[in-house]
């Protein structure tokens, strides 16, 4: 790979939100789409329930306006909700245009329920979504002369001309690592956009895959970017619990076709919490979950779909059945162990309905931006939504501001001088493990003042000694990752404690109340130093 390479387009992260984006771009730009890993390497790959749009004459986009304002405990933004529910339709026809094989029934999209949704509205591909749309979007990007597909890169840091110490504010591109090579590249491009997914793996049990450390975040707070509503991180209620099922979900789409949750004497208990029962929002059904856990001290609690027919349970859920079955769980016989993981990032990098971040030529898409649309906890299939619709805002936004004969400063290469190979990389691995436990334990779903500080005290710790690693020694994807999942976990933890109430996703035992007012938790990088480009 050239150690300089130039880009109209820089798009960080291969999922539904960067590959929807560098299509639509595809016809107007030269566009470089960055993997750290392969290109399935993120969360969408993984969605299993589908994705939420009004597409029965039943229902209306205000349905789905009131029920993401109810799930987000009133603190989502009307602006944002409204856009997105008003695009429901728009975008799942052009998933439809690019090939997505969703399932139907009877000539017509079939459409599941999950939890907070008052109409069936979820369009999905049986029990695994997120492959049917990404395997389409692959097959077109890969076909698109426009496009080049940087698999095992991994973006560094940006490059903004305040950092190079020149005049203005602007995003030029980023450092990439080849992971393959260990060559360290810059990438110039008139825009760079953020499409990197979420932080889950701040948390020691996660649906997410190894990659979701929230780079995306930690980039754009280095290079000066505000962030909002971090303390809100959401916990699915079902993930299976079995020693050999590292972060195997059970979709909600399980519950909303009539799956009851059981403790472990078999009875029934989420009607004791909400009347809503097994369908009340994510935030509701984890906590209950995680009440009646740690009441009985039970290492998990059941999720049974077994009275529905054999062939219902297999062609709405052919994977979660195959995984449970390799596992010996036949869940069209028995009940599935469950436990809540970390999964889904509703703060982030601050943007606007085009995907504008504080910085110029900086956008933030898909789950690693705050676009206001989830408030204090998302519905469940919004997120899908949001990466198109906000996808398709941001390309159009590009377009209009797209030079033909950019100029770009000059940019140092990488200097690896004063830095060697390490002699200790078990501190990454003992740095990784700490921080997800402690974030696990004291900023997970209940929370305390007295936890809070706790963790605060561990992370200023471990970032200490991360930066000092950082400063010695030639970087890794771990030891990146690791200053990222650091960087994020404070700014989850600094949120958490401004927030002294209990809303949505942010349970603290004391401040149990809701205020009056809703308000959004903003941290901003004032008085950052900014990191010396090697
Ligand atoms: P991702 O799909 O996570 O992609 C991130 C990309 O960024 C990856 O390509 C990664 O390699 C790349 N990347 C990250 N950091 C860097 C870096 N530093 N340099 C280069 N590349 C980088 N939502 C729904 O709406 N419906 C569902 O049914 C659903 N089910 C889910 C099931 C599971 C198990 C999980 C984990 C999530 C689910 N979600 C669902 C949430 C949803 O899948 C995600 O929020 C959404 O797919 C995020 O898409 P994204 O494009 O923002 O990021
Ligand atoms: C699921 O299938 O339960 C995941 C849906 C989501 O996260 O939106």
């Amino acid at each position: 790979m050239k150690l300089q390479q130039e880009f109209d387009i820089l798009v960080i992260g291969s999922g539904a939100a960067g590959l929807t984006l560098a299509l639509k771009l595809a016809p107007f730009a030269r566009i470089a789409v960055l993997s750290k890993g392969q290109l399935t390497s993120g969360s969408t790959w993984l969605a299993q329930g589908g994705v939420a749009a009004v597409m029965d004459s039943l229902d209306v986009a205000q349905n789905h306006a009131a029920d993401t304002l109810n799930a987000g405990s009133n603190l989502s933004h009307s602006d944002a909700v409204n856009f997105t529910v008003e695009q429901g339709r728009a975008s799942i026809d052009w998933l439809i245009e690019q090939g997505v094989p969703f399932s139907k029934e009877n000539g017509q999209l079939h459409l599941t329920k999950e939890g907070g949704h008052s109409h069936r509205r979820i369009i999905h591909a049986a029990d695994s979504t997120g492959k049917a749309i990404l395997n389409t979007l692959i097959d077109k990007v890969r076909n698109e002369p426009s496009i080049t597909l940087f698999e095992h890169c991994m973006a560094i840091d940006l490059i903004t001309t305040q950092k190079m110490g020149l005049a203005g504010d602007k995003c030029v591109g980023a450092y990439v690592l080849d992971i393959n090579t260990g060559s360290i590249n810059v990438f110039k491009a008139q825009q760079t956009i953020l499409a990197t997914g979420g932080a889950s793996k701040t948390y020691l049990y996660t649906s997410n895959s190894d990659g979701a450390s929230g780079d995306g975040i930690a980039m754009a707070w280095r290079s000066g970017c505000r962030v909002a509503n971090l303390e809100f991180n959401q916990f699915h209620p079902t993930c299976l619990y079995h020693p050999q099922a590292k972060s195997f979900l059970i979709s909600e789409a399980v519950r909303g076709e009539g799956g009851k949750l059981l403790l472990p004497d078999g009875s029934a208990f989420m009607h004791k919490f909400d009347q809503r029962a097994e369908l009340a929002p994510r935030d509701i059904v984890a906590r209950a979950i995680d009440h009646e856990m740690k009441r009985l001290g039970a290492d998990c609690l059941y999720l049974d779909i077994s009275h529905r027919d054999d062939d219902f349970i297999k062609s709405h859920f052919p994977t979660i059945h195959q995984r449970c079955k390799e596992l010996g769980i036949d869940i069209c016989k028995q009940p599935i162990p469950i436990v809540p993981a970390a999964h889904y990032t509703c703060g982030g990098v601050i943007s606007d309905i085009n995907g504008n971040t504080d910085i110029n030529g900086l956008y933030a898409i898909g789950e690693t931006a705050f676009t206001g649309l989830h408030g204090a906890n998302r519905l469940a299939s919004n997120s899908l939504l949001e990466c198109i619709v906000f996808a398709s805002a941001c390309a159009k936004d590009i377009c209009a501001k797209l030079e033909d004969n950019c100029e770009f400063p000059e940019i140092a290469n990488w200097d690896e001088s004063q830095v060697t190979d390490s002699d200790e990389d078990v501190i990454i691995a003992h740095n990784w493990d700490e921080l997800r436990r402690f974030m696990w334990d004291y900023v997970g779903i209940v929370r305390t003042n007295k936890r809070l500080q706790r963790a605060k005290h561990r992370s200023d710790l471990l970032q200490g000694e991360i930066a000092e690693y950082y400063s010695n020694y030639k970087i890794s994807r771990d030891l990146l990752e690791l200053r990222n999942l650091a960087l994020v976990s404070e700014l989850i933890i600094r949120s958490a404690m401004l927030r002294k109430e209990s809303r949505g996703l942010h349970f603290t035992l004391d401040y149990p109340e809701l205020n009056l007012q809703a308000k959004d938790t903003i941290l901003t990088p004032i008085n950052y130093s900014w990191p010396a480009i090697r």
